[in-house]
């Protein structure tokens, strides 16, 4: 398994060493061969690269509706985007070096495939749960706007320090409680295209899987990173009030959304006291009670993720290597 990473990691760095016309050339080949145009432009031509479609290729990126009001992708890439399993693997850039220290960093690549769906070139998102800027990241590598709200500064302050190295203009970030922000947000009468946004995934989980077994080690970030303040949904005492608070946050979605327009919510389920937790669709409903329409999920799965021997050789226990892309859609108003 190390062996083929290493190898795809290798054949990147080939790929990413060619010059630009030659991976342009790639990417229409991969797509001459049935790969969707954004994953071939994706692995061939790097993320922040703005794809220019040759002069007679145009037919390569497929047809532009001019009813669609919703994004600025061609059918065959809106078509793509709708199935319901993500299969990428995302390179480490962007300052992940620095992003790696915060426990559950999102891939800029990841988010900008969610933020060209579901937004147009110019508008606005908000992520209200922003950590070191996943989010805002890929905002910035497909020309909308983000405004970022975040507990903690000293996550901010990275994403500040990766947005000076890469030299990309920070968006608008926000420090606090975003459940406290977010009535202010609303008191101004802000409004946004679209809420793409990544909480924390549960209440603090003080075991690992196997009841400690693999512990701390069971994972790839430092873990000085939590934050012991009540305001972090993460330390909510059960997964009742964690779905409460997730209950209230989607009250304020509700109020800070264009009508007709999309909430994103990343979840990944656990498992604890030998029992696996569906968080996400606890949450999705919770969602659809409060007056969302639930319109779909995809599944992130994360193909580096490392396997372990849980409950082996006595009994089945899962292996969590997805994410739930949970999709909800604010009804247009009547
Ligand atoms: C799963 S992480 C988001 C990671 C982010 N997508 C990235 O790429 O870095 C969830 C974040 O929510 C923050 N958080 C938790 N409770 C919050 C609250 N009430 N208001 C704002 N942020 C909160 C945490 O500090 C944490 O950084």
């Amino acid at each position: 398994m190390a062996d083929s990473t290493d190898r795809l990691r290798e054949l990147a760095k080939i790929i990413y060493s060619l010059p630009k016309d030659q991976r342009r050339w790639l990417s229409e080949l991969l797509q001459e061969y049935g790969v969707a145009p954004s994953e071939a432009r994706q692995l061939t031509l790097g993320l922040g690269d703005e794809y220019e479609v040759p002069r007679g290729r145009e037919h390569a990126r497929g047809k532009y509706h001019p009813n669609n009001r919703l994004n600025d992708l061609s059918g065959n890439e809106w078509v793509y985007f709708t199935k319901t399993v993500l299969r990428t693997s995302y390179p480490s850039e962007l300052g992940h070096d620095l992003r790696r220290q915060h426990y559950a960093n999102k891939p800029p690549a990841l988010m900008r495939q969610i933020i060209e769906f579901f937004t147009k070139r110019g508008q606005t998102v908000l992520d209200p749960f922003a950590g070191v800027g996943g989010t805002l990241l890929g905002a910035s590598l497909c020309g909308r706007k983000a405004v970022g709200i975040e507990l903690e500064q000293r996550w901010l302050d990275i994403y500040h320090e990766v947005c000076r190295r890469e030299q990309i203009e920070p968006q608008e970030t926000i420090c606090g409680d975003c459940l406290e922000v977010m009535p202010r947000l609303v008191e101004e009468g802000r409004l946004f295209d679209a809420i793409i946004t990544d909480p924390p995934y549960s209440p603090a989980l003080e075991k690992t899987m196997c009841d400690g077994k693999y512990g701390w080690s069971n994972r790839n970030s430092p873990f000085v990173s939590f934050s012991s303040s009540p305001h972090d949904l993460r330390n909510s005492t059960t997964f009742d009030e964690f779905y409460d608070k997730m209950e209230e946050v989607g009250r304020w979605f509700l109020r800070l959304l264009r009508p007709g327009q999309y909430a994103v919510v990343m979840i990944r389920d656990s498992y604890q006291n030998g029992e696996y937790i569906p968080a996400s669709f606890y949450i999705a409903e919770r969602f659809r009670k409060i007056g969302f329409q639930f319109k779909g999920v995809k599944i992130w799965y994360q193909t580096g993720a490392p396997v372990r021997p849980y409950g082996y050789p006595y009994a089945f226990v899962p292996n969590i290597v997805h994410h739930n892309i949970l999709i909800f859609r604010k009804p247009k108003q009547k």
